[in-house]
């Protein structure tokens, strides 16, 4: 590959965080593809002008002309609306699907090689439609979800233990939504198993039960939790620094093993539907799904959690997507 091409569709609030981190990092030459009016181009500028200080010589350009997306390496696509307060993730359904089929033709017409990262919301959904009107292999269509929810819960448990949240492996599978699976018995710090370190804190295993609750409480909630303090849309920083770090595993084929949300081929007894899992992300996309034992408890969360995937699709399908 020579300098990677880097689409973004969609340069709200997540796109442009999306774009200063791409060109900052120096993954690629990045094009801002928005409907609105020369916003993009603005923003690229912006962006650019920054880049004696930043010392990048990426390119960066915004567009309302998907022509210019064309044959892009990479694909992000954050187009749509975001939350208000009160509103979940499903509510924004009817209003997404309709834009994301049109950015998933685009994207198949002007970059049939990409490998598709998803970030538009309900996450679940939007991915599978992506890959449905796209036609794209399901590895190279794949949803950011896990990446932030997982740090998300590391963090909570980093402040709870006072270490370094580098330190600390939090996975959480499963839909992008309510019913997402932290996986409790996974986290740990080093390798040591966080309700293990937070009995040891507290000297007592009800109280450790109830903290580590509260971090799971926290963590499915976080994103509704900035949303009711932004008052005026959903994260943004966040989700981005996410995607980026799916797109680098990609664009630098690391085959690094994250949490995203990838098509399910049989994997926990699951076939045809996108969930949060891990897998390792390379130049084809989410290369390899790792499947691993869960217990009864993990199994009914997981299947819980697919359910309301489940009937999200449905709900699609009865939309006419
Ligand atoms: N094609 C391309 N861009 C579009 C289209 C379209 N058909 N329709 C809307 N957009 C653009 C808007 O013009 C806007 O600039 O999508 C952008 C969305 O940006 P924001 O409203 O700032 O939303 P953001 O916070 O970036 O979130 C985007 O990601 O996390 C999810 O729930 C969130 O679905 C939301 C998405």
């Amino acid at each position: 590959m020579g300098v990677p091409k880097i689409a973004l569709i969609g340069g709200g609030q997540i796109g442009g965080v999306l774009a200063q981190l791409f060109v900052t990092r120096r993954l690629g030459d990045v094009v801002i593809f928005d409907i609105t009016q020369d916003m993009p181009s603005g923003k690229a500028l912006d962006i650019a002008e920054a880049s004696r200080i930043d010392g990048f010589d990426s390119k960066i350009n915004g567009t309302n002309d998907y022509k210019d997306i064309a044959g892009a390496d990479i694909v992000v696509v954050t187009a749509g609306v975001p939350r208000k307060p009160g509103m979940s993730r499903d509510d924004l359904l009817a209003t997404n699907a309709k834009i994301i089929s049109g950015v998933a033709e685009n994207i198949k017409t002007y970059a049939p090689n990409a490998v598709v990262i998803v970030i538009s919301n309900p996450l679940d959904a939007m991915v599978t439609l992506v890959q449905k009107a796209t036609g794209f292999p399901p590895s190279r269509v794949i949803g950011q979800a896990g990446v932030l929810d997982s740090s998300r819960f590391a963090s909570f448990i980093a402040w709870e233990l006072g270490v370094s949240v580098k330190d600390v492996n939090a996975p959480v599978l499963g839909g992008h939504g309510d019913t997402m699976v932290p996986l409790i018995r996974y986290a740990n710090v080093y390798g040591i198993p966080v309700l293990e370190l937070l009995t040891r804190k507290y000297k007592d295993t009800k109280k450790a039960s109830e903290v580590l609750e509260a971090i799971i409480a926290r963590t499915r909630d976080a994103g509704g939790e900035v949303v009711r303090l932004l008052k005026t849309g959903s994260a943004f920083y966040s989700p981005a620094s996410a995607a980026v770090q799916m797109a680098e595993a990609v664009i630098r084929d690391e085959k690094r093993v994250l949490p995203v949300c990838a098509r399910l081929a049989g994997e926990f007894g699951v076939t045809g539907y996108y969930a949060g899992v891990l897998a390792a992300l390379g130049k084809g996309g989410a290369e390899k799904i790792l499947e691993f034992d869960l217990n009864a408890e993990e199994k009914a969360m997981f299947n819980n959690s697919l359910d309301a995937v489940k009937k999200l699709v449905e709900d699609m399908g009865r939309l006419g997507f």
